[in-house]
């Protein structure tokens, strides 16, 4: 037996045959990488090492390990894996770390900017099931970065939601909220995934967009951005979390910004 097919058998009797066959699959591609580069005791070392430095730095607010995997397009391929792209639904994209459970609710066409820097922008459009029925009362977590890039979340002195609300959709499936323009931001990179960004000459920015997070009973929670047209960044998302479909245009209208979108939501399979 080769030392591969050792590390492998030794999972044979975990108690949940899914667990055995992940560390297998796992180990058999940990071993060929090693190969495949002819990795070095120093570099094996530099690795531990950055991966100790990477779980120093999370904490309550910081998780350094989902952006280490969101800068290696794993979140996307595990998205990509999970929510097949093809059929009606609305592409999904990452969620990031800047998701706050129980945002404050409003009224739809209400300004959700709380005082958020930026130029106005009204955003509408509908949430529908993949047969054009509309959903109403679906519920819409929005948020997005002022036009520093930055969250409410990331002011310390903040001690209220700023460009981020929960809305519900009307009895024909429309939204619509006021809040402000998105602008193109940089990741966190003060950390070893800024570490690991730098020496591979790659860049933290994200291109303008803003998250939205809409479930309803009985179809699959929806997770994803829309981005803003023309943003320079959109073939360089530091995070890979642009599909063609989110992108929409920001127009001028009078004195405002506009952004329409129209959801599609995939049935869940539970009866
Ligand atoms: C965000 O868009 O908020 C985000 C996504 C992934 C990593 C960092 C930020
Ligand atoms: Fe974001």
């Amino acid at each position: 037996m080769t030392l591969t097919e050792q590390v492998q058998s030794s999972f044979d009797n975990a108690r949940d045959p899914r667990l055995a066959e992940i560390m297998r699959s796992l180990v058999a591609h940990l071993h060929a990488f090693v190969e495949d580069v002819s990795l070095t005791e120093e570099e094996w070392a530099a690795a531990i090492g950055f991966l100790t430095r990477t779980g120093q730095k999370c904490d309550a607010k910081r998780q350094e390990f989902i952006l280490l995997s969101d800068v290696l397009g794993a979140s996307m391929a595990v998205i990509n894996a999970n929510h097949p792209t093809g059929g009606a639904a609305t592409e999904s994209t990452v969620l990031g770390p800047f998701y706050v459970d129980g945002a404050p609710e409003f009224e739809l066409g209400a300004d959700i900017s709380g005082g958020a820097s930026g130029e106005p922008c009204f955003f509408s459009g509908t949430v529908r099931g993949p047969d054009g029925e509309p959903v109403p009362g679906a519920l819409i977590d929005v948020w997005q970065s002022d036009e520093t890039g930055n969250y409410d979340v990331q002011y310390s002195d903040l001690d209220h939601a700023q460009g981020r609300g929960r809305l519900r959709t009307d009895s024909t499936g429309h939204y619509s909220f006021r809040s402000v323009r998105p602008e193109a931001y940089p990741i966190p990179h003060d950390g070893p995934v800024g570490d690991l960004l730098r020496a591979a000459g790659r860049g933290p920015m994200r291109p303008a967009h803003v998250h939205f997070k809409i479930s309803a009973p009985g179809y699959r929670t929806l997770i994803t951005h829309i981005f803003a047209a023309g943003d320079k960044y959109l073939d360089a998302d530091a995070v890979f979390g642009v599909k063609n479909s989110l992108i929409v245009n920001f127009d001028r209208d009078n004195d405002s910004y506009r952004a329409t979108y129209d959801f599609v939501l995939a049935r869940s399979e539970e009866p």
